[in-house]
């Protein structure tokens, strides 16, 4: 058996968590390992003011396991009437870690996005002050654009002149998927960095679309071609310091994926870091999987590194279908594959 090796406890910098009785499925999955992560605030209603964000903090603390250090952190969802005074407040109290723009209807509970990206722009100027990152899903919503177009349109509509207005404002292009948005972040500076999913990583789209219609591979942005995995794979492994993890995590119960109009996001959290693990191994750069997932993304944001490990033995191991609460059955992507690699974190 080959020697496990140890890197520091990572974090996941975009993830869902959903809400009510689904917490205490969620939760102490993401908990397993990660330090700590951004929660998104795409609720069936969302996450608007301060109350909600601390209401919604309280109700995820409830569920996080006592033998774990998991720290969620909060993030406001911009809408088109967003209270200014919530914002600063949520920051100057250390509420709201950041805010997120959701274009709106581009993406799962997105109704109540933004509607028009120049109008926000005096809202930027006051995140920019306070110094509250902006966390980006970056893809037009417009039915004469092409859904694989979706990110390079947004970074030519509307990302280039977001970054020149605001370069002191902290941009995170969210889940990236396009060799496009590889070079456009690798272009700009220290203020700029994109999250990457694990199953941008693993799957291209023909993994969803070839030989039969598979809906648990769906998320937005959509799955690209292969050239475009390889660009994010190159990207990852890389070492590059203003890539980091994201898992995206999204899950959704299993009549709303297997659907007529299925619903977008892939299920990742509960073997998150051993799906990353997988891809660093295939590339033979496992000693860069440290700097993706523990340290670009904490260097990035302005705060600590985390001090505890994780134990990462090779092991192959197969992925259960799903994973319960109650009656519902929320299906893991990656389920009955093999995979290789299996993470502990080490207590001591
Ligand atoms: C996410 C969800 O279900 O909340 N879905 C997805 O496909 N990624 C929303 C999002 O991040 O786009
Ligand atoms: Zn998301």
């Amino acid at each position: 058996m080959e020697k496990p090796f140890f890197i520091t406890q990572p974090d996941d910098w975009h993830l869902h968590l959903r809400e009510g009785e689904m917490l205490a499925t969620t939760v102490p999955a993401s908990a397993r390992v990660f330090a700590r992560a951004i929660v998104m605030p795409n609720l069936s209603s969302p996450i608007v003011t301060i109350d909600q964000a601390k209401n919604y903090k309280q109700n995820i603390i409830k569920h996080i396991p006592a033998s774990s250090n998991f720290t969620p952190l909060m993030t406001l969802y911009l809408t088109d009437n967003i209270k200014q005074q919530d914002i600063i407040t949520g920051k100057t109290e250390d509420i709201i870690f950041a805010c997120k723009l959701y274009p709106q209807g581009a993406t799962t509970n997105s109704e109540f996005g933004v509607t028009n990206i120049n109008k926000m722009y005096p809202l930027f100027a006051i995140m920019e002050r306070y110094q509250i990152p902006l966390l980006i899903h970056a893809e037009v919503n417009d039915d004469k654009i092409d859904i694989f177009d979706r990110e390079l349109a947004f970074i030519d509509k509307h990302l280039i002149d977001i970054i020149n207005n605001f370069p002191e404002l902290k941009i995170v292009m969210e889940h990236i998927t396009t060799v496009d948005a590889v070079e456009f972040i690798k272009e700009q500076n220290h203020n700029v960095a994109a999250t990457i999913t694990a199953h941008h990583l693993l799957y291209n789209r023909n993994h969803m679309l070839a030989g039969g219609i598979k809906p648990h591979y769906y998320c937005l942005p959509i799955l690209k071609r292969s050239t475009h995995q390889q660009a994010l794979i190159d990207i990852a492994t890389s070492g590059h310091n203003r890539f980091f993890l994201g898992t995206d995590s999204a899950p959704h119960q299993l009549d709303k994926k297997q659907s007529c109009c299925g619903c977008a996001g892939c299920f990742t959290a509960p073997f998150a870091l051993e799906l990353y693990t997988e891809v660093f191994a295939k590339e033979n750069k496992i000693g860069q999987l440290e700097k993706f997932a523990s340290f670009n993304g904490a260097d990035f944001y302005g705060i600590p590194r985390n001090t505890a490990k994780v134990k990462i033995t090779k092991k192959s191991w197969q992925m259960p279908d799903f994973l319960d609460y109650d009656n519902e059955k929320f299906k893991l992507l990656g389920a009955n594959e093999t995979w290789n690699w299996s993470a502990n974190i080490e207590h001591h």
